[in-house]
């Protein structure tokens, strides 16, 4: 593991400036892991980098969905396995075939997924005071 980046949200905008940085170092097929305790902006973060990719809306899909796919020149999947609770669950989504479809992938709630992948970033999200802490991490 090796850690790329690190900077301090105050507030959205900061939080947007993260964005930028990720968005220029990622590529298609790029796997990104969120990580960060309820509130921390972990959604916030991708849609955000969903408006900087300008992916489109995404198509009629529930707001509670696990999964999420937005088209665009760079399209985005994002994953909130908030509500995944299980391996068996986690074999039903067939989640395997989207990684490598040229998109870049968000994962939310990743613990369940993260010993499947080889390859991957992770951002850690910490509340330090009023502050966030951005950790931008390379695995392996
Ligand atoms: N850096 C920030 N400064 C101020 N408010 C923020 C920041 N990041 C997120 N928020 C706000 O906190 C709330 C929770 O953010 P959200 O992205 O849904 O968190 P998570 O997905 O980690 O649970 C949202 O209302 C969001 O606008
Ligand atoms: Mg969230």
């Amino acid at each position: 593991m090796k850690i790329l980046h690190q900077q301090i949200s105050r507030s959205i905008e900061d939080t947007l400036k993260f964005a930028r940085y990720l968005v220029r170092i990622l590529k298609p097929n790029d796997i990104v892991l969120l990580e960060g305790d309820l509130g921390s902006g972990k959604t916030l973060l991708v849609k955000q980098i969903c408006n900087l990719l300008k992916t489109k809306d995404e198509a009629a899909s529930p707001s509670f969905a696990i999964i999420h796919q937005y088209n665009g020149p760079t399209p985005v999947n994002h994953f909130d396995f908030y509500r995944l609770h299980d391996e068996a669950e986690l074999d039903q989504l067939g989640w395997e075939e989207m990684l490598n479809m040229g998109a870049i992938t968000f994962i939310e709630w990743s613990q369940l997924i993260e010993k499947h992948l080889s390859e991957y970033y992770k951002v850690e999200i910490k509340f330090q005071g009023g502050d966030r802490i951005f950790v931008l991490k390379k695995y392996p």
